[in-house]
């Protein structure tokens, strides 16, 4: 087998191709995009592993490219690429999360200052206030064996309950398109109703899209229904909570403290009432991303591609067909 892959756009970050070359294989660079031209290249070079970024990955190219064995996207979403086509051909597609990794760093940073109440010592020490552990005001609530409702148990929501798991938290999962037994997989417990997820949770995280469904689910009747100690984060899309009830909730201590990442308004507006309150934290929707993502990305995508070529028969990273491929195995 060749050690040969086609990097289908120029502007990917250079160190896919500098951490391909690295591990030992050819690089080369697809000077046109366009289908027949893909077919032609793949072909001349007996292309193994392709990374790409928007470029159509067809059935066509699939079919007419038997030495293809792994197709990397630079990103979530693999629509660009025809992946049953893929599957059919026995090749791998992986597509590269790390901004759904890095939502699930910010979503734990969230609960991890909610749960120690690091604002207010924060706060609290500058202000030279030395706050002890012997004081009723003294906040701090533990993580290990407290529950944790994730709304939303989709990829950043179970790589939240992977994170979560290992510090010790026990996972409720509300999400009515995924089965108990998938859930069960991620080591979550599934609650059919919104409702009962709340009532038993000690921190709540939302990671839904924003949907007719998801808009305003999160109001003053799902704040009520939450313990008066727990905690709330939302780093999904701001319009899925009310920030009036959210507000209320806070000031009435109805819930002990929240965290965003999202807003109704985008920046939202300075005088936004939420900044009155001391128990809420928050951050400009940034959890997505972090200073070294693009260039972490390419690494990861490259070592993606040697994982499949280098270890045949096992699956890379994030492999999307994943299931697909193992069902038809002979
Ligand atoms: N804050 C940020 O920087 C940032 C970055 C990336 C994504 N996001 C948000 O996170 C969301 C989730 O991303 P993902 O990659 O996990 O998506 P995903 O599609 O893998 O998961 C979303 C999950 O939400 C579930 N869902 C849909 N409607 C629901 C409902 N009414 N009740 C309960 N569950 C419902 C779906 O079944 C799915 O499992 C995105 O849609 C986006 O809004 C935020």
């Amino acid at each position: 087998m060749s050690r040969n892959v086609l990097i289908t756009n120029p502007t990917l970050h250079p160190n896919a191709k500098k951490t391909l070359e690295e591990l030992g294989f050819s690089v080369f660079i697809a000077s046109d995009p366009s289908e027949d031209a893909l077919i032609a290249q793949i072909n001349e070079h007996q292309i193994v592993g392709m990374f790409v970024r928007i470029e159509k990955i067809t059935g066509k190219i699939f079919d007419s490219c038997p030495s293809l064995r792994i197709v990397v996207e630079n990103g979530i979403g693999v629509d660009n690429i025809d992946v049953a086509a893929a599957t059919r051909n026995g090749v791998q597609v992986a597509n590269l999360s790390l901004g759904a990794l890095a939502v699930a760093e910010h979503t734990m940073a969230f609960l991890l200052a909610l749960g120690r109440d690091l604002r207010r010592n924060d706060i609290t020490t500058r202000a030279g206030q030395w706050l002890s552990f012997n004081q009723p005001s003294f906040n701090s609530v533990p993580i290990m064996g407290s529950k944790l409702l994730i709304v939303g148990t989709g990829n950043i929501g179970r790589q939240v309950a992977k994170r979560a798991a290992g510090m010790g938290m026990e996972l409720l999962g509300f999400d009515p398109y995924l089965s108990r037994e998938r859930m069960a997989e991620a080591g979550i417990r599934k609650v059919e109703t919104l409702e009962e997820g709340l009532a038993e949770a000690d921190f709540v995280t939302v990671h839904m899209p924003l949907t007719d469904q998801t808009r305003g689910m999160f109001s003053t009747q799902q704040f009520a229904q939450m313990k008066d100690s727990a905690f709330f984060v939302n780093v999904g899309r701001g319009p899925i909570v009310d920030e009036k009830a959210l507000y209320e909730a806070l000031k009435n201590h109805e819930i002990a403290g929240a965290a965003l990442d999202v807003f109704e308004q985008e920046p939202t507006p300075a005088d936004n009432p939420l900044f009155t309150l001391d128990n809420i934290l928050f951050s400009a929707h940034v959890a997505g991303t972090h200073k070294t993502l693009m260039a972490d990305q390419a690494i990861l995508g490259a070592q993606s591609i040697a994982e499949a070529i280098d270890r045949q028969g096992l699956y890379a990273l994030n492999v999307v067909n994943e299931r697909q491929l193992q069902a038809q195995k002979p």
